[in-house]
């Protein structure tokens, strides 16, 4: 029987990690930590929140006491640390919020599993769910490898870094088992509608316009949710204590193009006539400090461990688009209240 606590769990990745291990290890005792901020939603776990295995606990991982304490009564096996605030503008509007929880939060659950794992590291693992955006940004051409230098430019990468650095730092200081991968850009469902493809598809869907910062040539890398919840599975259970692994799908998209393919499959399942949701594309001021261009280089963890995606990107996108018209109520509910007030500061003023 193995106690595994999974921080974040109720946000759009962490919600995906934890169905996957609810369903595919009944063994496990999975353990649900999460302050449920505005994008944490335990909507997105009705359908595996009764199992018999699985516990919600709602926290914060930047307090100190409680995390201590947690880690006292309920002494996991193992962490999955996925709670982060994760979305880059808001990093830029209020960075001190991303230090306190990427930066802090991570520290005080490195530190609780160190006091609460003393003297049986071997047996315990912290593994530390990371982005590709620690590396800052390619040019043109090149990769991501696990031995590219650290770069990272917006107040949310450079907290991302940080917390690299301190979970590192626990295993080369104290001996912590710790694994690291840095993920590029995912999509799916249950994505919180700030990041591009779920906003992209909200705004299509109630012909709003579709905001393209600059002139959408900036590159992404796109992994279907599940697949990086399944490499997650994979780095868990099989990686060497120490390493690091670069999760990604060989799927890069400039923006403009990923939004048009996104437009003609709406069109398509709305039944609209073609370039009808094209023409909402609206051209907005330039994210400041735009990273250019990102692309994972995986083999490592495709010839290491033997993980591989499972999805083409059209297939993916298309499921993803099925996903949130057969659940405009989940988009209705995140989409009241606050949402509204971000939306309204962070696009309004700045169409070109
Ligand atoms: P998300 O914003 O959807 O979810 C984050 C979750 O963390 C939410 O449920 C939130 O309530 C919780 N949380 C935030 N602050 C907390 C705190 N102080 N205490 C406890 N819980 C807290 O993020 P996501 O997209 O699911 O990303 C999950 C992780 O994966 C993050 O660490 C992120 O850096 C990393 N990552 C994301 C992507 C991506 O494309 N989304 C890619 C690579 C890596
Ligand atoms: P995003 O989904 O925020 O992920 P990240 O910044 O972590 O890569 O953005 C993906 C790309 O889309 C990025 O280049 C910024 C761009 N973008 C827009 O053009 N318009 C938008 O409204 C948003 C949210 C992002």
């Amino acid at each position: 029987m193995k106690k595994i606590l999974i921080t974040g769990g109720a946000g759009f990745i962490g919600s995906h990690v934890v169905r996957r291990f609810i369903k595919n290890y009944p063994d496990y005792e999975i353990i649900n930590l999460d302050k449920l901020t505005y994008a944490g939603n335990l909507l997105n776990l009705t359908d595996v929140s009764g199992s018999r295995n699985y516990k919600f606990i709602k926290g914060d991982i930047t307090d100190v006491e409680f995390i201590n304490e947690l880690f006292q009564l309920e002494k996991p096996d193992a962490v999955i640390h996925l709670a982060a605030e994760s979305h880059v503008d808001r990093s830029i509007s209020n960075p001190m919020e991303f230090v306190m929880t990427n930066v802090i939060g991570t520290v005080s659950l490195l530190n609780a599993a160190k006091e609460c794992w003393k003297g049986n590291y071997a047996n315990h693992r912290f593994y530390h769910v990371s982005t590709d955006e620690v590396y800052g940004t390619l040019g043109e051409t090149g990769l991501f490898t696990e031995a590219t230098a650290y770069d990272p430019h917006s107040p949310y990468s450079a907290s991302k870094a940080s917390s690299d650095h301190f979970v590192r730092a626990y295993h080369d200081t104290y001996g912590l088992d710790v694994v690291i991968s840095n993920c590029s850009n995912n999509y799916g469902s249950c994505h919180f509608p700030e990041k591009l493809i779920p906003l992209a598809i909200n705004n299509i869907r109630n012909n709003q316009p579709v905001p393209v910062y600059g002139k959408g040539e900036n590159v992404r890398d796109w992994l279907w949710v599940e697949d990086h919840a399944s490499a997650i599975d994979t780095i868990f259970h099989q990686a060497v204590s120490g390493e690091t692994y670069n999760i990604g799908g060989h799927n890069e998209w400039k923006n403009i193009d990923l939004i048009r393919l996104l437009c003609n499959i709406m069109d398509q399942k709305l039944g609209r006539s073609a370039g009808e949701s094209a023409a909402l594309i609206t051209y907005v001021t330039d994210r400041a400090g735009h990273d250019l261009r990102y692309a994972i280089d995986s083999t490592k963890l495709q010839n290491e461990l033997g993980w591989t995606p499972s999805l083409q990107f059209e297939e993916g996108l298309s499921k993803t688009v099925d996903w949130y018209l057969e659940n405009e109520e989940w988009l209705e509910n995140v989409t009241s209240g606050h949402y509204q007030d971000y939306y309204r500061q962070q696009y309004e003023y700045n169409e070109l």
